[in-house]
C-alpha cells in the first residue's frame, strides 16, 4: 500500500510523527458507533485509519467513505467496510490532514494528488476535522503551492492560462513519469506570487476551462487539531459548526484531547 508515512529519521520528522498521531488519536473523541465517517489520504490520515480500525476491532460499527485508492486498501486492511458514495446517504464525519492551514481556517491540500475526492467528501460531511501537526499551520496561504486537479486533455491549456492569470503552473511528475489522479487527470502544481490573495487566486484558477478543482479549502473544516510536543490543540471554526456534536469519549474507548 502506497502511503507516505513521514520520515523520521530525523528529530523534526520524528517529532513530527508524534504529532500527527497525537491529533489522529484525539480525533476519535468525535468517532460515535454507526457513524459512516470520511477517511483523508497521507500519512496523517494514515494514523487516524489505523485508530478507526482499532476501534472497529473494538466493536464500534463503522462504515466509511474514502478519499483515495491507498485509503481504500489501508481501510480493507483494518477491516473497516467501506462503502461507495451511492451507499453513504449521508457522512458523519470526515477526519483528513492538510498540507498547511492558515489562520482563518483555509487550508491547502492535495500533495497526494487526493484533492477532488476530499474536497467532495469535505463537501458532504457533517462535521470535518483537520489533523496535524504543528509544521502545518502558517500565518497565511499566499505563495504557498496550490494543486490543481485538471482534465489531461485541458492540462497544457490550463497550465498557460494559469501563467496568463500571473502565476506559474508545473504538470506533477512523479519518480519521473506523468502523474495521474485516482481519476485519470493529472495535477498542476500552481504558484502565485505573495502579494496575491490565495482565495482570489484559486477562485480565478477554478474557472479555467478543464479545471476540476483546486486544493484551496476555504474553511470548510469544523475544527482543527493540532499535535504539539505539548499536547493536541483543538481550534473550533466558529461558522461550521454545522450540527454541533460533542467530543465525547466512546465507552470502552479511551481517546480525546490531551
Ligand atoms: C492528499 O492529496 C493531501 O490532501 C493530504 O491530505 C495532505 O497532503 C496531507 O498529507 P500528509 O498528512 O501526508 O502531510
Amino acid at each position: 500500500i502506497n502511503v507516505n508515512v513521514t520520515d523520521i529519521s530525523d528529530e523534526s520528522g520524528y517529532i513530527a510523527a508524534l504529532g500527527k498521531e497525537a491529533a489522529a488519536k484525539a480525533a476519535a473523541a468525535w468517532v460515535r458507533d454507526e457513524m459512516t465517517v470520511g477517511l483523508g489520504t497521507g500519512s496523517t490520515a494514515y494514523y487516524f485509519i489505523q485508530e478507526a480500525g482499532a476501534m472497529v476491532r473494538a466493536g464500534i460499527r463503522l462504515r466509511a467513505v474514502v478519499t483515495s485508492e491507498a485509503t481504500g486498501k489501508l481501510a480493507a486492511s483494518f477491516h473497516i467496510p467501506v462503502i461507495p458514495p451511492e451507499e453513504a446517504q449521508t457522512v458523519d464525519l470526515a477526519v483528513d490532514g492538510v498540507d498547511a492551514v492558515d489562520t482563518d481556517f483555509c487550508a491547502v491540500k492535495g500533495g497526494g494528488g487526493a484533492l477532488l475526492r476530499e474536497k467532495i467528501v469535505a463537501w458532504k460531511a457533517k462535521q470535518v476535522i483537520w489533523i496535524m501537526d504543528e509544521s502545518k499551520r502558517v500565518k497565511n496561504l499566499a505563495g504557498f503551492p496550490l494543486p490543481v486537479e485538471v482534465l489531461p486533455f485541458a492540462a497544457s491549456w490550463a497550465a498557460d492560462a494559469v501563467k496568463e492569470l500571473g502565476g506559474n503552473a508545473v504538470c506533477r511528475q512523479r519518480d519521473g513519469k506523468s502523474f495521474f489522479t485516482d481519476n485519470g487527470n493529472r495535477i498542476l502544481d500552481v504558484v502565485f506570487p505573495k502579494d496575491r490573495d490565495p482565495r482570489l487566486a484559486a477562485e480565478a484558477v477554478r474557472q479555467i476551462p478543464g479545471v476540476l478543482e483546486t486544493g484551496f479549502f476555504d474553511r470548510m473544516c469544523s475544527r482543527i487539531l493540532i499535535g504539539t510536543t505539548g499536547g493536541v490543540r483543538e481550534l473550533v471554526n466558529p461558522n461550521k459548526e454545522k450540527a454541533p456534536l460533542q467530543g465525547r469519549t466512546v465507552p470502552g474507548w479511551k481517546n480525546g484531547c490531551v
